[in-house]
């Protein structure tokens, strides 16, 4: 019955797509467990690209069934529009099963979530706008529709014309905009959303534990990341949902003793989209050459990423967050270039040297960070296939970030393709997975 989470443990962006799909010929049910369209996971598969949003990065296996878990919320177009290309691309998504307890995406999420960044001015969080931290709101308030309610015209009507008054009444005193007519809208998701998702919504509860009883291999996608975390990130400058592991069991309807083993996804260095804290931010040339040899721009968005060097106070912080297994170290081949690689091994905070995370948010605004310089290798690791074939500094670096993090090394990305992925230690994970 081996459940595996997959978790970001900075940012986000680190790689989760592209790890999820390696591990996906093992699986047999990919699940997302939260997040919604603000997710942008890429998989490049020989000459084709796939950005995903919703979708679970499983999806391009026939043989798997992709699952969107309670705890995610469903802009249902835009669902639809993915499952349109996905098909046109010849991917079969029939499989697809949606919880029918996530939560609905409306247009006027999105409006409010654009209309909120914009009178925080200069203190916007840089949201992707895409409605999800007002979904979330709207559940925690217990006036979200959900992807059941879909299949009830009546209720969908009552419940939407119900939130819709307030919602307008938000939109016209607060912010001075027209609102949506719920008849309008109700006629819209009835008419073209339902037919095309009413086969999808089921009770994937019942699916993620009906396949672990029959020994099934679960794999759990996170979206987003540990630091974006609505609890443990760096607050407000945060998503609204619980990316870290134990969020899988929520947003999927595990128990914690359901899950056996817990990959956290790590870049060789740092990289952030919006606003927030950032001790290791490069601001300078070295900052532009991790952009330029990273393409560090938003799967989702296209907004150029923040980066630094990679953070051990922060990698220390997410292995005990997520109970990390073990470590998936990304786009190591992205350092090539470097005659001299930095990690930060501690903070000074007021003349301190702090080797944990603070918990006070302005003291993480303050810490300024401590460096381990390392040499660089200055060669392609692109072609790299086995652990073997690393320079001596590569291997160095990675052994110094295993013992730093305390955790075992199992898969090392090289470059964006599947193939350009190389095992560092045999996966616990995957070695159960083959017992
Ligand atoms: P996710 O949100 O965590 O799934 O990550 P994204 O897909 O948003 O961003 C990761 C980017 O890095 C994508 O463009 C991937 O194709 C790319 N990528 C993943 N692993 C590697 C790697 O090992 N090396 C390089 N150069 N690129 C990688
Ligand atoms: P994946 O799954 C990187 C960031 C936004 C913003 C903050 C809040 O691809 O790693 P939101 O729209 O969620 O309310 O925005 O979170 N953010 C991400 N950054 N990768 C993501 O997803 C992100 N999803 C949200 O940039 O700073
Ligand atoms: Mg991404």
């Amino acid at each position: 019955m081996p459940a595996t989470v997959i978790v970001g443990t900075q940012w986000g962006d680190e790689g989760k797509g592209k790890l999820t799909d390696l591990l996906a010929q093992d699986m047999h049910l990919v699940v997302r467990y939260q997040g919604g369209h603000n997710a942008g996971h890429t998989i490049i598969v020989g000459e084709e690209t796939f950005a995903l949003q919703l979708v679970p990065s499983g999806v391009l296996y026939e043989h798997i069934i992709p699952v969107i878990g309670n705890g995610v919320v469903i802009d249902p177009l835009v669902l639809m529009d993915e499952l349109a290309i996905l098909e046109a691309r010849g991917v079969k998504t029939g499989r697809l099963q949606v919880s029918g307890n996530a939560h609905l995406i409306f247009p006027y999420h999105q409006q409010l979530d654009a209309l909120i960044e914009r009178r925080l001015g200069k203190n916007r969080l840089g949201t992707t706008k895409r409605g999800v931290g007002p979904a979330y709101a709207d559940k925690a308030i217990r006036v979200g529709l959900r992807m059941q309610d879909l299949l009830d015209p009546l209720i969908f009507r009552e419940k939407l014309e119900m939130v819709m008054r307030e919602k307008n009444a938000t939109l016209a005193k607060v912010y001075n905009r027209l609102g949506y007519d719920p008849e309008v809208l109700a006629e819209k998701y009835l008419q073209e959303c339902r037919p095309v998702l009413e086969p999808h919504i089921t009770d994937t509860v019942r699916t993620v534990h009906e396949a672990l009883e029959d020994g099934l291999n679960v794999l759990l996608e996170g979206a987003q990341a540990t630091f974006l975390d609505l609890d443990h990130g760096t607050y407000p400058f945060v998503t609204s949902s619980n990316p870290v592991a134990g969020g899988a069991c929520v947003g999927a309807g595990l128990g914690p003793r359901h899950i056996d083993s817990v990959i956290g996804v790590t870049k060789a260095y740092t990289t952030r989209v919006g606003s927030g804290p950032f001790p290791t931010e490069l601001l300078d040339e070295q900052g532009d050459t991790l952009v330029t040899a990273g393409a560090e721009f938003g799967t989702n968005t296209g907004r150029r990423r923040r980066t630094g060097w990679l953070d051990l106070v922060m990698l220390r912080q997410a292995v005990r967050l997520n109970s990390l297994s073990e470590l998936a170290i990304t786009k190591l081949d992205v350092l090539d270039s470097f005659e001299q690689l930095k990690v930060c091994v501690a903070y000074e905070i007021d003349g301190q040297r702090v080797e944990h995370l603070p918990y006070h948010q302005s003291d993480v605004h303050r810490a300024s960070p401590v460096y381990e310089v390392m040499p660089g290798w200055r060669c392609s690791l692109n072609d790299a296939t086995n652990k073997s074939q690393l320079p001596i500094e590569a291997t160095d670096y990675l052994r110094f970030l295993e013992v730093e993090a305390g955790v075992p090394i199992t898969f090392v990305g090289v470059g964006p393709r599947r193939s350009q992925s190389l095992t560092w230690r045999p996966s616990p994970s995957l070695f159960r997975r083959c017992e």
